[in-house]
């Protein structure tokens, strides 16, 4: 008998058919009232007591097999007619147009867009960490606790560790870079930013920001002006201009803003530029010596330059979105109006 339950276990276990008939075939063979199976139990009765509990618990074993791989032959072929006459699929049905494709987030696009642009001139991509130390947030940054320009940017301390808090530039990663790295330096950096503004039209708690960072032995704010130019031309569109304006940035010397001619009056004047013909797009600036020594780096033989952009801000010129709290909603009304290569 035990040979029997063994040949019986080895049969079930190489099963192999191709129909649903077939399947049905075995069942029989096996399980049903005059089924191999079935007849074995019957002959249990006969069987010695000591030999019972193996014999007992073999049977088991080939009962459950057979039972499981005849349902799974038989779930199989069916769900196989369910898709397909025959059990086929047809390959040369046309797609279904019910199923909808996702899209790349205006953000993302945006994000590559940038990233693309600035490899082009040799920039490599780094990124940092999104909860930071004081030390690399602000203090390297040439602001150390109390400096005033602290206020410039509404700060998440993070409760555990009033020493740790999130992100709220990505300037931050400058600092790694430069403590890590030797010149020459040529990388931007995007990432996410936070800070404890009120949610309206035009100020998130939570947004994103490319830092851009150059240090070697010749560079010039002549060479920042140039790259910037370069990125909002092909960012923008080839007859786009900047224009600088002196402004304050504790970690560059001298620091600017800078506006790009207003892409949808071309200059002209609208409500989108305020009438000026210009709309802010970042600050930069020559990196302040202080900062380079602060990140281990010999001030009297590099210099460098730094600049900073939100990329939400560059989406919405880009786009004419007029409402920042879009990118956070996820609304696909939105998001599907945006394509990607
Ligand atoms: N971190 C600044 C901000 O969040 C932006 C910025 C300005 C970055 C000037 C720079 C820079 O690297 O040189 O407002």
């Amino acid at each position: 008998m035990l040979e029997k339950i063994n040949n019986l276990l080895l049969e079930v276990e190489q099963l192999a058919v191709s129909t649903k008939e077939q399947v049905e075939e075995y069942r029989i063979k096996w399980l049903s009232k005059k089924g191999q199976i079935t007849v074995l139990f019957d002959e249990f009765k006969t069987v010695s007591p000591e030999l019972k509990r193996e014999m007992g618990q073999k049977l088991n074993e080939l009962k459950v097999k057979a039972q499981e791989k005849i349902n799974a032959l038989k779930e199989k072929f069916e769900a196989a007619e369910d898709s397909g006459k025959g059990g086929a699929i047809d390959l040369t049905l046309p797609g279904d147009p019910n199923i909808l494709l996702g899209s790349r987030h205006p953000l993302s696009i945006v994000k590559n867009e940038i990233i693309s642009i600035f490899s082009k001139i040799g920039f490599t991509v780094s990124e940092g960490r999104e909860i930071e130390d004081d030390w690399h947030n602000f203090t390297a940054l040439n602001t150390p606790e109390n400096h005033p320009a602290r206020d410039m940017q509404d700060t998440f301390y993070v409760n555990i560790n009033p020493e740790m808090v999130l992100r709220t530039q990505t300037s931050s990663v400058q600092v790694h870079i430069m403590e890590k790295q030797k010149p020459p330096i040529r990388t931007i950096s995007p990432g996410r930013v936070y800070r404890n503004e009120a949610i309206s039209a035009r100020a998130h708690c939570q947004f994103h920001q490319v830092e851009g960072l150059y240090i070697d032995t010749n560079v010039s704010f002549a060479d920042l002006k140039q790259t910037l130019l370069y990125f909002a031309q092909e960012m923008f569109g080839a007859d786009t201009k900047i224009r600088l304006r002196p402004s304050y940035f504790p970690f560059t010397e001298p620091s600017a803003e800078v506006d790009i001619s207003c892409t949808l009056c071309k200059g002209k004047g609208c409500n989108v530029c305020k009438y000026s013909g210009w709309v802010e797009i970042l600050g930069c600036g020559m990196v302040d010596p202080q900062v380079l020594e602060n990140c281990g780096i010999d001030s009297n033989k590099y210099k460098g330059f730094a600049f900073g952009m939100g990329i939400e801000r560059i989406t919405m010129l880009k786009y004419q979105v007029k409402d920042l709290r879009l990118f956070f909603e996820n609304d696909v009304r939105f998001l599907k109006q945006f394509t990607s290569a």
